[in-house]
C-alpha cells in the first residue's frame, strides 16, 4: 500500500445502519426536548434524572444493535495495514470495539463508562445512572455522570489526536456531517502535512470540498469497498 499512517475519523453514519439515529437526520428531538436541553452541563445541574434517563436509554439501545459492515471493514483494515490506522470517533456506541477495533478514540465520549465528578476518575459502567447511584470511586450519591463530551465541553484526547494528524499519510471521514468541530476541522489539519484526503459518506458533507477524493453512497458499502481496494494496494 501506497500509505503508511493512515488517521480515520468516524460518526453517526457508520452507525446508522446498525440501528442508532444519526443526529441531524432525526427529527434532533428526545421526549420534546431538543438534544442542546439534555447534552449540556447546565441540563445535568438543573436535572441531573432527565440527564441520565436519556443516557440510560442510549446506554440500554446498545444492546439492541449490532456492528455492520462499515464498523467490520475498518476493524480488518486496523488488523491487515501494515502501517498505523487511528482511528478517531465521534460516537458515544462501542460498535467499533466489537466489530474487533482493538484502538478507538472516542473523542465525544462514551455510554458505556461514567466518571466520577470529584476526582475525575472513569469507570465502566453497564446499569442504570440516577442522581441515588453510588460512586464506585469516592461513594458519594450522585456525584457519577455519564463520560460524555457535552456541548461546551472540551472533547477528549486532542493532544494524541493531533500528533496522529501530523503524521497522516492518507485521512479517511466516515459517516459524518462536517457540522460539529474540531472533529470538522481535522480534514484541513491533514491536507496542510499533505495527507490525501477521503470522504465516504452517504451525501456530500459541510465540508466535501475539502477532500480530495469521495465515494457516496452507504457505509456497508462504500467502507467495504474503499478498504478492499487500500489493502490490495492501489
Ligand atoms: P450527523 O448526524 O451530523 O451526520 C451524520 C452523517 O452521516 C450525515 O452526513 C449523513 O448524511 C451520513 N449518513 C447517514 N446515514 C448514513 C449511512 N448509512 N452511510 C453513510 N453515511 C450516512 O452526525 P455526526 O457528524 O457524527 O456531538 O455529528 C457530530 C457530532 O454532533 C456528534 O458526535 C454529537 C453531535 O452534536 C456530541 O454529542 C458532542
Amino acid at each position: 500500500m501506497r500509505y503508511q499512517n493512515i488517521v480515520i475519523l468516524t460518526g453517526a453514519g457508520v452507525s446508522a445502519e446498525s440501528g442508532l439515529n444519526t443526529f441531524r437526520g432525526a427529527d434532533g428531538l428526545w421526549e420534546n426536548h431538543r438534544l442542546e436541553e439534555v447534552a449540556t452541563p447546565e441540563a445535568f445541574a438543573r436535572d441531573p434524572q432527565l440527564v441520565q434517563r436519556f443516557y440510560n436509554q442510549r446506554r440500554h439501545q446498545l444492546n439492541s444493535v449490532v456492528p455492520n459492515a462499515a464498523h467490520i471493514a475498518i476493524a480488518q483494515l486496523q488488523r491487515e495495514h501494515s502501517g498505523a490506522v487511528f482511528l478517531i470517533t465521534q460516537n458515544v456506541d462501542d460498535l467499533h470495539e466489537r466489530a474487533g477495533s482493538e484502538f478507538v478514540l472516542h473523542m465525544h465520549g462514551e455510554l458505556k463508562r461514567a466518571r466520577c465528578q470529584s476526582t475525575g476518575k472513569v469507570v465502566p459502567i453497564e446499569d442504570d445512572l440516577s442522581p441515588d447511584t453510588a460512586c464506585t470511586v469516592c461513594a458519594a450519591s450522585g456525584c457519577l455522570r455519564p463520560n460524555v463530551v457535552w456541548f461546551g465541553e472540551m472533547p477528549i484526547g486532542m493532544d494524541a489526536i493531533e500528533v496522529a494528524l501530523n503524521q497522516a499519510d492518507l485521512f479517511i471521514s466516515i459517516g459524518t456531517s462536517g457540522n460539529v468541530y474540531p472533529a470538522a476541522g481535522f480534514v484541513q489539519l491533514a491536507r496542510q502535512v499533505g495527507a490525501h484526503t477521503v470522504e465516504l459518506n452517504l451525501e456530500p458533507s459541510q465540508g466535501a470540498n475539502l477532500f480530495q477524493e469521495h465515494h457516496h453512497g452507504m457505509a456497508s458499502e462504500v467502507v467495504p469497498a474503499y478498504v478492499a481496494e487500500l489493502l490490495a494496494g492501489s
